[in-house]
């Protein structure tokens, strides 16, 4: 029996994740901002539904402390960008984007990965996966071109979170990777975007599935492919 942990689970990507891991079987705790507003995620029955934000560090501890089994996925899914958190679009780009704002988005975005993951270590065991999803603007190819700073930087710190756990915890026997989801159409990738949740998680699910240890520390597209860093 797989128990999978998913963050920013009660839309978009995450909620397809959360859809998909109930349908193959997988126990799934569900971490959300505000359980009592996450109607759609309530209906799919996920074995547990815990408060979390992944930008507060004891909302981390006290999301862990809930959580009392071996878990076997972690996909840290959670994100937002520099216009949730109330900046103007053209004030994004790197002449422009204010530091503490970028700050803010580095933590949710980038840090969180690395601090859900250690509040989780010690319920994770030889076997266990953990997925982040970032995306192919924090590579430095892509993030080039892209003037948004806070966001690009965010996601670049998330890649960092990757490969430096994939080597730490490469002895315990447990695969961290990145993947890029493409672009969905959900609230944030907004409605001309290129692919469904569905076709995203699903993806990155099959990915996942097929990962070894030997995989650990790659930048994968939903499709399995290998993006460059
Ligand atoms: N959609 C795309 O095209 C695209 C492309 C590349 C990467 N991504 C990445 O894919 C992931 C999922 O994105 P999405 O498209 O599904 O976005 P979305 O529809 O906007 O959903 C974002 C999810 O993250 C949650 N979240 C935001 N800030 C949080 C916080 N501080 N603590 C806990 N949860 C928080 C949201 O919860 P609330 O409902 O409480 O706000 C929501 O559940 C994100 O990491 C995003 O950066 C998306």
């Amino acid at each position: 029996m797989t128990t999978t942990v998913i963050t920013g689970a009660n839309r978009g990507i995450g909620l397809e994740f959360v859809r998909r891991c109930i349908d193959r079987g997988d126990t799934v705790i569900a971490g959300c901002r505000n359980p009592s507003d996450a109607n759609d995620l309530a209906s799919l029955a996920p074995a547990q539904i815990l408060q979390v934000d992944v930008g507060d560090q004891a909302s981390i501890n006290e999301f862990a402390d809930f959580i009392e089994e071996d878990v076997h996925l972690v996909i840290n899914n959670a994100g937002t960008s520099a216009t949730n958190l109330g900046l103007e679009r053209g004030l994004a780009g790197v002449l422009h984007a204010p530091v503490d704002l970028t700050l803010d988005l580095i933590r949710i975005n980038g840090l969180s990965a690395a601090s859900v993951t250690r509040s989780l270590l010690h319920r994770l065991t030889e076997g266990s996966k953990v997925v982040n999803i970032t995306s192919q603007i924090g590579s430095m190819v892509v993030g080039a071109k892209f003037d948004d700073l806070p966001y690009a930087t965010s996601k670049a710190v998330m890649n960092m979170v990757t490969v430096q756990l994939a080597t730490q915890l490469r002895e315990r026997g447990i695969t961290v990777v990145a993947f890029h989801p493409g672009w969905v159409r959900t609230d944030m990738g907004g409605s001309q975007a290129d692919i469904s949740v569905e076709e995203s998680a699903g993806g990155i699910l099959s990915a996942a599935e097929q990962l070894r240890l030997e995989d650990s520390g790659s930048f994968l597209r939903w499709d399995g492919t290998v993006h460059p860093w």
